[in-house]
């Protein structure tokens, strides 16, 4: 009873869910939990969810991996929180006469489609509800299995490890009903520019997850290498990855999508283009005009190796032809997506492109119309739905379906000129929500008058993004309240020019974390307030701790001092 005691007196009385819940409350009674807790799933009628034959996971699997990771959470992957009590505080509860969790029980009210995992914007219901009784009933909540998935990762964040072995909450009689904001909460890592082993992917959608995103878009091709095994065109990878070893096989890529699908994360493959495509050039240089013009790249693309694909090219189509028709299948399963890129075209790389030879744009919409249209037009055949980058329609003029997702990086502005031409967008304006800015140039600078310009060698995008700069992004900044529908989400993005194995997680976590509650929670309060990084960071700081726990080598927030006695760190 000392104890209960000293939690009411120190403790901040949140419960430090990450993303923050629609609604909850909690009380302070003790609850132990057992690794032999029972567990029991009641699916709605006629549970199907899934394809038997796709090769994706079905209900029953991905409702058997979140109870397998609420385990591996709770008992093996969780932390004694010294940081968030006062020092020399005897915080932990009594190990003696110990209460415990009795049941939890998952109900899943709704069978799931045969699409769960892999919905177009909101058509998996996400939403749980969440108690634990003070008598230690755990119930979960939803309508389908995702949404149960939803709820046992809240779960798992009700819980701490006890210094002498077992794990506890403080927090019962425990009430939460959550949903998400936005249907489309998406992280983009970039594969191409650095080579990421499958491991590291895979820990990287395990955090995603961890944190309610439910998109995972692989930005796996680009002018600097060509990662992607396609068996119909074998020399893609076997001549443009950095070296033959670092590929994603087929079955790399299925290992993937399985990993991410099994937790409610669609992962979503981009195949950028035209631009962006000089790496196709080591295995079919007939395609690409403009290849590696050194020195002046500048002049015909936003990085080098400058390099295009030709604009009025059969073999272009042909290409592209048999491209989409190997990968398209294998996505299928696994999304009902495909990214066909379209940011930061050079016009100047068509002066060099013998089948155009001009730069006028007059001369090359319509060819970039044509391209468009012909890569979606399969897109579509193969069961798909595509996304560009908002170039092709804010910049190029391109007319796109009407199913077409815009993903918008440039403004505030490009997500409100996107939804005012009736578009459906996604947010993730670079000022916020790119994760690679503020590192400096990776570009070197001679000596003299480039140097001098250049000094201090800051990138285009800094200063870096920290999480209360990401936190304070609003997806619908400047959007008409008539036309907030469109926006269906947004993603944060990891760039890897300068992020390889070795330094990714602390690049994207935990600042990807603010991104995951803004796309969750909304970025405004109940009230309609901003939400406050008062609040926020305790919260977020506990996340760090979690995602530590798991494997995952996340940046601090701030000092423990800041956290362990309420707010000492306020300005
Ligand atoms: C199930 O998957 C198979 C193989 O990918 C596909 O042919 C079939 O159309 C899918 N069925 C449904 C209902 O999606
Ligand atoms: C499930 O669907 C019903 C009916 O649409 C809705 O009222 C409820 O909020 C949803 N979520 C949960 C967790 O029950
Ligand atoms: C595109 O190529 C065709 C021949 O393949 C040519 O007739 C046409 O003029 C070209 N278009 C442009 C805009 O260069
Ligand atoms: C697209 O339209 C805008 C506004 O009319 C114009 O300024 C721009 O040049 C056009 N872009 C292309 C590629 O035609
Ligand atoms: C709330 O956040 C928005 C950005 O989303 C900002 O423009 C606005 O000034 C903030 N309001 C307050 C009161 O801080
Ligand atoms: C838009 O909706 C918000 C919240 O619902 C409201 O506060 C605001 O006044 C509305 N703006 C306009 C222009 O109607
Ligand atoms: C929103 O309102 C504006 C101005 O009243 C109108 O021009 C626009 O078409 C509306 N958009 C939608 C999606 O209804
Ligand atoms: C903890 O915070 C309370 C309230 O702000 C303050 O009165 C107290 O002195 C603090 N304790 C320590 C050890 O700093």
């Amino acid at each position: 009873m000392k104890f209960l005691g000293a939690v009411a007196l120190f403790a901040p009385l949140v419960v430090a869910l990450w993303p923050i819940p629609s609604t909850y409350s909690s009380g302070s009674t003790v609850l132990w939990i057992d690794s032999n807790v029972k567990v029991t799933y009641t699916g709605a009628n006629d549970v199907y969810g899934g394809n038997t034959t796709s090769g994706a996971p079905l209900t029953s699997q991905i409702v058997q991996f979140a109870i397998q990771k609420t385990y591996s959470t709770i008992f093996e992957k969780n932390f004694v929180p010294w940081k968030f009590h006062p020092r020399n505080s005897d915080f932990e509860p009594s190990t003696s006469n110990k209460n415990f969790i009795t049941s939890v029980t998952l109900e899943q009210l709704v069978a799931d489609s045969p699409n769960v995992v892999k919905p177009l914007a909101g058509e998996v219901d996400e939403s749980y509800t969440l108690s634990v009784t003070e008598e230690g009933a755990a119930t979960v909540t939803a309508n389908s299995s995702i949404g149960i998935a939803r709820g046992l990762t809240t779960f798992t964040q009700l819980f701490f490890q006890h210094s002498n072995g077992g794990a506890y909450t403080a927090l019962a009689p425990v009430d939460i009903s959550d949903s998400p904001k936005f249907s489309h909460r998406g992280l983009n890592m970039d594969v191409a520019r650095n080579y990421f082993p499958v491991a590291d992917i895979k820990r990287t959608i395990d955090a995603a997850a961890y944190n309610k995103l439910n998109r995972f878009h692989l930005h796996v091709t680009d002018s600097q290498s060509w990662p992607l095994e396609i068996p119909a065109l074998p020399l893609l990878a076997s001549k443009g990855a950095y070296e033959s070893s670092l590929t994603y096989s087929p079955a790399d890529l299925k290992e993937l999508q399985y990993y991410a699908a099994i937790q409610g994360v669609e992962l979503i493959v981009e195949i950028d283009m035209p631009g962006h495509t000089a790496s196709i050039w080591f295995g079919y240089p007939e395609l690409i005009s403009a290849f590696n013009i050194q020195p002046e790249w500048s002049t015909y693309a936003a990085e080098p190796p400058s390099g295009t694909l030709k604009l009025n090219s059969s073999k272009v189509d042909d290409f592209l032809d048999t491209l989409l028709n190997d990968l398209l299948p294998r996505v299928k399963p696994y999304s009902a997506y495909f990214h066909t890129g379209g940011d930061e075209v050079n016009a100047n790389a068509y002066l060099l492109d013998e089948t155009v030879k001009s730069d006028d744009t007059a001369v090359l919409q319509p060819l970039m119309q044509k391209f468009v249209d012909r890569n979606h037009n399969q897109v579509r055949a193969l069961g798909l739905t595509p996304i560009v980058w908002e170039e092709m329609l804010l910049d190029w003029n391109v007319t796109l379906g009407d199913d077409v997702v815009v993903q918008t990086w440039l403004s505030d502005q490009s997500v409100a000129n996107t939804v005012a031409k009736g578009h459906k967008a996604l947010a993730g304006n670079y000022n916020y929500w790119y994760l690679d800015c503020g590192k400096g140039q990776w570009l070197d600078f001679t000596p003299g008058a480039s140097a001098e310009k250049y000094w201090p060698f800051n990138d285009y995008c800094y200063p870096f993004h920290n999480w209360r700069l990401m936190y304070s992004y609003d997806p619908l900044q400047g959007v008409p309240n008539n036309s907030t529908h469109l926006v269906l989400g947004g993603e944060a993005h990891i760039w890897a020019e300068q992020t390889d194995p070795v330094n990714l997680d602390r690049m994207v976590w935990p600042r990807a974390c603010a991104a995951a509650e803004v796309l969750w929670s909304g970025a405004k309060d109940a009230q309609g307030q901003n939400r406050s990084q008062v609040t926020a960071s305790p919260r977020l700081s506990e996340m760090r701790e979690r995602l530590v726990a798991r494997g995952v080598q996340a940046e601090p927030i701030q000092m423990p001092f800041c956290l362990m006695n309420g707010t000492q760190c306020a300005l």
